[in-house]
């Protein structure tokens, strides 16, 4: 049973990673902290607390940080929507609400109580996991694994070089690539090869189920929009890094050193990698048994109300 505390800026696709992560049994959920990012924080915690409720997880959920480290904060409606997760529609909520304590304290405190046990991780912004280390810098070293989504090594998403969970906040990216902590990165050379086709979107709405119905809406309204800006099928980016504690033998990686680009200018936010051995290195998601990975997708959507 792998302990996770998932971190992130509930958007369409970071939807999916807490269904995943709801829905299979390899998975004790310790917390989920909602940060700014896809949009603003009020509506990435509505959308977190609207979800969980909906996989019926009576997990807690904080509140994270409600604007990056440094620069202005920038948004991504155009991939999720007004209210970052549009489509489904939700029935008023029964249990799921906000803890009191703040999001970054829960995870020092979490971390700590439990060293080297708890893997992190992390599909929105780093703000988050950098103030906690910036709090208490042990806490990096004491976190099982952090998995991020996050950068990418030859075209941006939101800029000609810059993924958006970087561009979001590189400062705070900066400092969580180089904390020593033990880090697996899913950048968007890997995320974007697994995409949803309307075949299989076909066939996840023949099923039956709240969790599965608020999954298709999602997805609906997430392959609109990818229609809409001419992109293709929509990509699975936030669940691959779920997917990834399950069986990391599925997923082929290298390790590398990996730089955020914190100068303002047209490479803020771009990451770049060099390679290296293991020691101090990044271990870089390349490729993910795309198969596999939906029979996941599957699994936890059948597993859930
Ligand atoms: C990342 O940006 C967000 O819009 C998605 O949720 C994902 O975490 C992809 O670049
Ligand atoms: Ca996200």
């Amino acid at each position: 049973m792998e302990r996770i505390i998932l971190d992130v800026d509930t958007g369409l696709d970071d939807a999916v990673a807490l269904f995943l992560a709801a829905g299979l049994q390899e998975f004790t959920i310790e917390a989920v902290i909602a940060t700014a990012g896809n949009v603003g924080l009020e509506k990435t915690l509505e959308n977190t607390l609207n979800i969980l409720e909906t996989a019926g997880i009576r997990c807690p959920v904080y509140k994270g940080a409600d604007k990056p480290l440094v620069r202005k904060p920038v948004q991504a409606g155009d991939f999720h929507g007004k209210s970052g997760l549009d489509g489904p529609v939700f029935a008023p909520r029964k249990f799921q609400r906000a803890q009191e304590e703040d999001g970054i304290d829960a995870l020092i405190r979490l971390v700590k109580a439990m060293p080297h046990q708890i893997s992190i991780v992390s599909v929105g912004p780093l703000t988050d996991l950098a103030l906690a280390f910036r709090k208490d810098p042990a806490v990096a070293l004491l976190c099982k694994q952090i998995v991020v989504m996050g950068g990418s090594f030859s075209q941006g998403n939101v800029t000609e070089h810059a993924e958006f969970n970087t561009f979001a906040d590189p400062e705070a990216a900066s400092l969580v690539f180089s904390s020593g902590a033990k880090l697996v990165l899913f950048p968007l050379d890997c995320t974007r090869r697994v995409t949803l086709s309307p075949a299989r979107l076909a066939d996840f709405q023949r099923r039956k189920g709240r969790s599965t119905a608020v999954f298709c809406s999602c997805m609906e309204s997430y392959t609109a929009n990818y229609t809409k800006r001419g992109q293709g099928q929509p990509q699975m980016h936030d669940p691959l890094c779920v997917a990834y504690l399950v069986d990391p033998s599925k997923v082929e990686t290298e390790y590398c050193r990996v730089e955020v680009d914190t100068n303002p200018g047209q490479t803020y936010g771009k990451t770049t990698k060099t390679s290296t051995n293991s020691d101090g290195g990044v271990l870089v998601a390349k490729n993910i048994d795309i198969p596999w990975f939906w029979t996941l997708v599957d699994r936890s959507l059948a597993n859930l109300p």
